[in-house]
């Protein structure tokens, strides 16, 4: 017997699971099951990653604390992940105080060693928001190309990458202020100085081999960058006991809640945490996506190394998931929340639908809608669920036979595949899994074809051979059931109850059912509606759209000042109002009155060639050049006037005090010069 200690990476609080996650949560649970079937003592950890920047910003979005943001979330998880089957036997929080316990202890040990530095380090700091801006935080102008609107960390037109303080005019995305540079001190971890280890533990067999080879070039090419671990303040993580003002970086307490999940469990459970984290005979597995591996395999070991813990005995490492050949777009329509599928589809199809597509090498998979409806009906409903609902009715009243019949060397040949089965599942190789899997659907079917139950029935006589043979499918049924259980528990405990036989152990498909009561025939799976999918689909896309608007600001409280400066002029009639000519008009040029301190001349087009030359006091309040190409209003005919620079033939409408203070009307969008304004 193994003992096992697996886990998933740990879900960030600031935001919901979809269909992306569900890739690393199915395949580690399906692990996790798989294991637990062969008898072995297998626990599988995860929980909620909470601390850091994103989660005060949403925070104080939202005007609320942390802590509330990062509990709502939490539930929110956690039903999502029960929906879809995926049993932990813990979910915690890297808040929770077990993770800062082990925070703690890991620090004391890395304390000891020689890797702890101090240094300065020089970061944007927003004063109007009062805190330190992450990369992604900021915006400005790219360095090298000069592009506008750049994120902080590299430019998306000429890909050069850069910091936040090499940016021209710099932008924080929380005021709109322009940063200032800040300097503080923080606190590194020198791995250089772990490189031999790490370069002989990454290659003694614990990922992927792709992986491993590329760690080994990427060690080949330069020193291993010192790591930043902590934060000043104000940041929403743990303190660090010894540099007061500092916070671990949310890098740092991450993996860390696996342990503190483990030490959770082990109090509620009465086990010793060092048997199961400082022990030879555990094994650690975690699985993770490509994008977080650094994490993994190289501050991870050291962290784990420099306080005794053991080091992972395996990282299975995944792929990206991409939806139709393209990335999930919410656009699209394709980038579907798990809660989003649970409302239209049995979480089934998804599980043995990524199982088909998993293999034990990092590649990212496409999830194909049309081929995902495709397989679920044709293998699952077609090949698999068939055998029962089939058969099952014909028995529910003898049970299956006392002796199980000849059934030309079926169910031995499916009990033989139960080892090479096993070594796909250990590997992470499900899509052969699966293959091999429906290879003995295909062999079982033509039995159940050819010995056509449905007309043995209608002969009282044969009543021994339709026993018989509903026997061998329900039995045949019975071993697909167990060998897909890791993917299909929901199946595998209604076959269960149907059969009155227990499903939580690999070796039941040896030995075929005899004599047993059949119970009530239930439905076991439906086919998959396109309509649902669709429906899916189409709901994910509307409400991707509705949450792009943006949310509708406050209606601000307007003084009434500007009625006492200037009160409100005598009634008129509409006739009145019906001399004044107002039409919408485009600014064709803009130029500056050096003679004139306030003047602007503007030349204005009311559509085709009737223009109009107006002087204008905004001068102050606007730059010629902003001006030409927009439109305005003007007083069409008013009688024009001589003035010093030349004459003036009409009157654009503006409000304010005047000097810096001017406000040009403009039409909406769409409104045309020549428009007349009633
Ligand atoms: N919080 C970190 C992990 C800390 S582990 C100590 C994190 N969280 S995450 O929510 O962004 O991702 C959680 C896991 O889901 C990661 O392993 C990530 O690779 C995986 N996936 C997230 N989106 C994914 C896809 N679109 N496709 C496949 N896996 C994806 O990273
Ligand atoms: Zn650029």
């Amino acid at each position: 017997m193994r003992r096992l200690l697996v886990t998933s990476a740990l879900p960030y609080a600031n935001g919901h699971i979809h269909l992306g996650h569900l890739v690393e949560y199915l395949q580690t649970d399906i692990w996790v099951r798989f294991q637990k079937m062969q008898g072995h003592r297998c626990l599988y950890f995860c929980a909620d990653d909470t601390h850091g920047t994103a989660i005060t910003q949403r925070a104080q979005r939202e005007g609320r604390a942390e802590t509330e943001v990062i509990a709502e979330m939490q539930a929110a998880h956690e039903r999502d992940f029960a929906g879809f089957g995926i049993a932990f036997d813990r979910y915690g929080s890297t808040h929770g105080e077990a993770t800062r316990e082990v925070c703690h202890e890991i620090w004391s040990g890395l304390r000891k060693t020689d890797l702890i530095v101090e240094k300065d380090v020089a970061q944007l700091f927003d004063p109007q928001a009062g805190t330190f801006l992450a990369d992604r935080f900021v915006r400005g102008t790219c360095p090298k190309c000069r592009a506008t609107d750049q994120p902080g960390d590299n430019c998306s037109v000429c890909g050069s990458t850069y910091t936040p303080a090499d940016l021209i005019d710099p932008v924080s995305t929380l005021s709109g202020t322009r940063p200032e540079v800040r300097t503080a001190s923080h606190l590194f971890v020198q791995i250089e100085k772990e490189r031999p280890f790490l370069l002989e533990w990454t290659q003694s067999g614990v990922m992927p081999e792709e992986s491993a080879n590329y760690l080994r070039n990427f060690f080949l090419q330069e020193p291993l960058r010192d790591w930043d671990i902590s934060r000043p303040a104000p940041y929403f993580g743990f303190e660090i006991p010894d540099s007061p003002g500092n916070f671990w970086y949310v890098w740092y307490d991450a993996p860390i809640g696996y342990l503190g999940t483990t030490l959770e469990w082990c109090r509620e459970h009465g086990e010793d945490f060092d048997a199961w984290w400082r022990n030879d005979e555990t094994e650690v597995h975690h699985f993770i996506g490509k994008d977080i591996q650094y994490f993994h395999t190289l501050f991870w070991p050291v962290m784990l190394k420099k306080s005794g813990f053991n080091l992972p005995r395996f990282v299975h490492i995944h792929g990206f998931l991409n939806v139709n050949g393209e990335k999930m777009s919410k656009s699209k329509g394709t980038f579907i929340q798990a809660s989003k599928y649970l409302e239209h589809l049995d979480p089934a199809y998804l599980r043995y639908y990524y199982a088909t597509k998993l293999s034990s090498r990092v590649e990212d998979l496409d999830l194909n809608v049309e081929e995902f409806i495709a397989r679920v009906n044709s293998d699952l409903v077609g090949k698999v669920v068939n055998l029962a609902s089939r058969t099952a009715r014909f028995v529910e009243a003898t049970g299956l036979s006392a002796v199980y019949p000849d059934d030309g060397g079926l169910f031995a040949h499916a009990a033989s595949q139960g080892d090479a089965l096993a070594v796909c599942y250990e590997a992470g190789d499900y899509g052969k899994a699966m293959r091999l899997i429906m290879e003995l659907a295909d062999r079982a079917n033509p039995y159940v074809e050819a010995n056509a139950p449905w007309e043995l029935r209608k002969d009282e006589s044969l009543a021994q051979r339709l026993q018989d043979v509903c026997t061998v499918a329900l039995n045949l049924y019975r071993q697909l059931a167990l060998y897909l259980a890791p993917v299909l528990p929901g199946l595998a405990e209604a076959t269960g109850r149907l059969l009155n036989a227990p499903m939580d152990s690999w070796q039941a498909a040896a030995t075929p059912l005899t004599g047993t009561p059949v119970g009530k025939f239930q439905h076991l799976m439906q086919r998959v509606d396109p309509k649902k999918v669709q429906a899916m689909m189409d709901e994910s896309m509307e409400e991707a759209a509705a949450e792009a608007q943006p949310a509708p600001s406050p209606i601000p409280v307007d003084s009434g000042s500007w009625l006492v400066a200037e009160p409100l002029a005598g009634e008129i009639t509409i006739d009145d109002f019906a001399k004044v000519d107002l039409r919408v008009a485009r600014v064709l040029a803009a130029d500056e009155v050096p003679e004139a301190r306030k003047l602007v001349r503007l030349t204005l087009g009311l559509g085709g060639d009737t223009r109009r030359q107006v002087f204008a006091g905004i001068k102050a309040a606007y730059d010629t050049q902003q001006l030409v190409g927009r439109l305005v209003v003007v007083v069409a005919n008013l009688a024009p006037r001589q003035m010093k620079f030349g004459l003036s033939e009409g009157m654009v409408i503006a409000a304010g005090p005047g000097g810096k203070h001017i406000f040009l009307l403009s039409p909406d969008a769409g409104a045309e010069p020549g428009q007349r304004i009633h």
